[in-house]
């Protein structure tokens, strides 16, 4: 049995419970072994719930339990998670989280004090909600040099532009029903002025490129600016409008990267990305196009990123300790397969 805590009982935060709770064998199955929360960390009371005996609003009771071996952070923000998430990686937890902001602003920091510990730092679902793109840019498609990643990265401005597109909603309205529906971020100016589509830009090229690229180094345009007539008028032209993460490699070795509202042609298979689903193409010298499309935001499809990561750290729990067992070694194991 595996103790975790979850931090955040949020839309992702409950989700994962669900998640957890809802394919409990399943996912012991593929674990092998069973996973127990036992603490879930958030300020608000839960009465009635299913989870109340779980709920706690201390940290430090988390942070001083030896049991817990896995931290799932989904509070969102830098403060506090940052430093919970840190002290978490010293005190010898390994961390899943969904937070953006923190990758994009410390993950190169936090990944450090995670291998130091011989301790997981996992992020899936940090980019993309429910669809598999860091494990696909950082091991599967990691014999390629990456000529281009572009991408739709937001699912609320998606969603919004969809609507605005195909219903003439106006720009409010369809952020209210985003904001409703659990796509929008707790302040959704993050979403409509870009600056979730610029962090995760900056998570997909800090890994295709080894630097780490952080979002105040990249020109960010949101959605704010775009009209109905704008929309219309792309129409005319035979595309449409999307909110577009791009980052390219230049002959010179530096790296473009921007976000900002871009003319897309219809044949283009990012102008059929719709609603809440994000579509992003990775451009590498070997395999040319790789295009990954589904659901980037909401409770179930981020939460199914999260706790495949927490799998994940349960497996490579088991495989150095396997590791330790047979040959004494303590190096850092970065294959997660052998212990399959
Ligand atoms: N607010 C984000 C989005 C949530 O709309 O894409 C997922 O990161």
């Amino acid at each position: 049995m595996v103790e975790i805590a979850v931090m955040g009982y949020g839309v992702v935060g409950s989700g994962v419970v669900e998640v957890l709770t809802n394919h409990a064998e399943n996912i012991a199955k593929r674990a092998k072994e069973q996973i127990d929360i036992k603490y879930i960390l958030d300020l608000r009371e839960f009465p009635g719930s299913p989870f109340e005996s779980k709920f706690t609003n201390s940290f430090d009771k988390i942070l001083n339990d030896p049991e817990v071996k896995i931290v799932v952070e989904v509070m969102g923000g830098l403060n506090p998670a940052f430093d919970y998430v840190k002290r978490c990686l010293e005190a010898g937890k390994s961390v899943v989280t969904s937070n953006k902001e923190l990758v994009a602003a410390k993950g190169a920091q936090l990944l450090k004090i995670a291998q130091k510990n011989n301790l997981n730092f996992l992020f899936e679902a940090s980019v993309g909600g429910g669809i598999p793109i860091i494990r696909p840019i950082s091991q599967c498609l990691a014999a390629n040099d990456v000529v281009e990643i572009a991408g739709i990265l937001n699912g609320t401005t998606n969603f919004i532009l969809t609507k605005m597109i195909r219903e003439q909603m106006t720009f409010d309205d369809t952020l209210a029903l985003a904001q409703k529906l659990g796509y929008a971020e707790r302040n959704p100016a993050a979403d409509v002025e870009g600056h979730d589509a610029c962090r995760k830009i900056c998570i997909l090229s800090s890994l295709a490129y080894g630097r780490h690229v952080y979002p105040d180094q990249v020109h960010t345009e949101g959605i704010t600016k775009i009209t109905l007539a704008d929309v219309e008028y792309a129409a005319v032209w035979g595309g449409v409008v999307k909110l577009i993460g791009q980052v390219k490699m230049m002959e010179n070795g530096k790296l473009q990267i921007i976000v900002c509202p871009m003319f897309i042609p219809r044949e283009s298979q990012l102008a059929n990305v719709d609603d809440v689903f994000n579509g992003i193409m990775v451009r590498g010298d070997s395999t040319g196009d790789v295009v990954f499309y589904g659901k980037g935001a909401g409770k179930l499809p981020t939460a199914s990123a999260v706790v495949a990561d927490v799998i994940d750290c349960v497996k490579h729990f088991k495989a150095r300790k396997y590791l330790y067992w047979e040959d004494g070694s303590k190096d850092y194991v970065e294959d997660y397969l052998l212990n399959e």
